[in-house]
């Protein structure tokens, strides 16, 4: 037997704890192993590498992917489509475990429903935002530097009596921005699931000042809008912050409002790829084990076209067309609990 791993899409910790799951199972029962490099456009480039015990030596701890990655859609081309089954064919796989997030997992949806590619997916992203599952690997490590940066923050801005604005990732989801909130004790949290009203914020911050608290920390998601009845964004600045490719920059904006607004020092960090690179935290390397290990079980049953999920800490299957398409957007019941502590 004969199969191929791929890791597509935006990388993340966790992801050579897969690999390295997938090859120890495969290696135990002489299945061979073919990593394809860097996402789908391995496949439609022909590019690979044999997979042995000894590639996975010490990846454990390491983030990023042994594999590379890339953000290539091989469906939006048919001239694509056609070398990536070309070149499948030639490679006579037997079965696909593809590690991607949203954008990745939409693909092998539709490869194996429209084009019988035998393929399983397993959920990985910083954002947390793949419907199918609870979790997805990543964003613990990502939740953990967004916490550990909070902390850093709150003695500077204490020292100098001033607001910090901390701009974290998630794309279309609050989760970063809710967990990192949470575990660090943030003032506000401003996420897309909830558009704010800057009169709020900007009364909050001065009425903390007010009681004697001269410091404040507001995590805001990378996709966190205003509401559309008190919108102060100029249309350039709405062009340039929420790019279909690229999002950030709501946090200068909003530091700059703010100090406006309330006269109090403001500035920012925009946290970026570092919550994305460095080693996965245990939760995460344990995660992306477990879903290495039934991702491979699946392709040795045969069970195209599914997606590995936890739910409430059980590793199972879902249909992948159950599993994406939609996001999963911030559960309420997390975004009151960051309310409690606002103000
Ligand atoms: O999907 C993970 C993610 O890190 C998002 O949080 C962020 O918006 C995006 O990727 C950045 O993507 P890119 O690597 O293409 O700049």
């Amino acid at each position: 037997m004969r199969i191929g791993v791929l890791t597509a899409g935006g990388d993340c910790p966790g992801l050579n704890a897969v690999i390295r799951a997938v090859i120890r199972c495969a290696s135990a029962d002489d299945v061979d192993v073919l990593g394809i490099k860097n996402g789908w456009r391995g496949l439609v480039e022909n590019d690979h590498l044999e997979l042995t015990r000894a590639s996975v030596l010490g990846i454990l701890p390491r983030g990023g992917t042994i594999l590379g990655t890339s953000r290539l859609n091989p469906l939006k081309d048919p001239q694509l489509m056609g070398r990536l089954k070309e070149n499948l064919r030639v490679l006579r796989l037997d079965g696909l475990i593809v590690v991607g997030g949203e954008g990745s997992l939409s693909v092998a949806r539709d490869l194996w429903s429209d084009h019988q590619v035998q393929l399983v997916g397993i959920p990985k992203t910083i954002d947390n935002d793949i419907r199918g599952t609870d979790f997805t690997f990543g964003f613990d490590t990502a939740v953990s530097i967004v916490t550990d940066a909070i902390d850093r923050l709150h003695s500077t801005a204490e020292s100098h009596h001033r607001v910090m604005v901390v701009e974290v990732m998630g794309r279309h989801t609050g989760w970063i921005a809710a967990y990192g909130g949470i575990a660090g004790g943030a003032d506000i949290v401003l996420v897309p699931e909830h558009p704010f009203r800057i009169t709020k914020v900007c009364e909050l911050l001065s009425n903390r000042k007010k009681d004697g608290r001269a410091f404040s920390i507001i995590v805001v998601a990378e996709d966190a809008h205003p509401h559309p009845d008190e919108d102060f964004l100029t249309e350039e600045q709405n062009s340039s912050i929420y790019r279909h490719d690229r999002l950030g920059g709501i946090g200068e904006v909003l530091a700059d409002k703010i100090e406006r607004c309330t006269d109090i020092q403001t500035r920012v960090t925009k946290l970026g790829y570092v919550q994305r690179g460095g080693s996965p935290t245990a939760f995460d390397r344990i995660l992306a084990t477990r879903f290495g290990i039934k991702a491979y079980e699946m392709v040795r049953e045969g069970n195209w076209g599914q997606m590995v999920a936890i739910h409430g800490n059980r590793i199972m299957s879902v249909p992948l067309a159950d599993a994406v398409g939609e996001l999963k957007r911030l559960d309420d019941e997390i975004y009151r609990v960051a309310e409690v502590f606002f103000g």
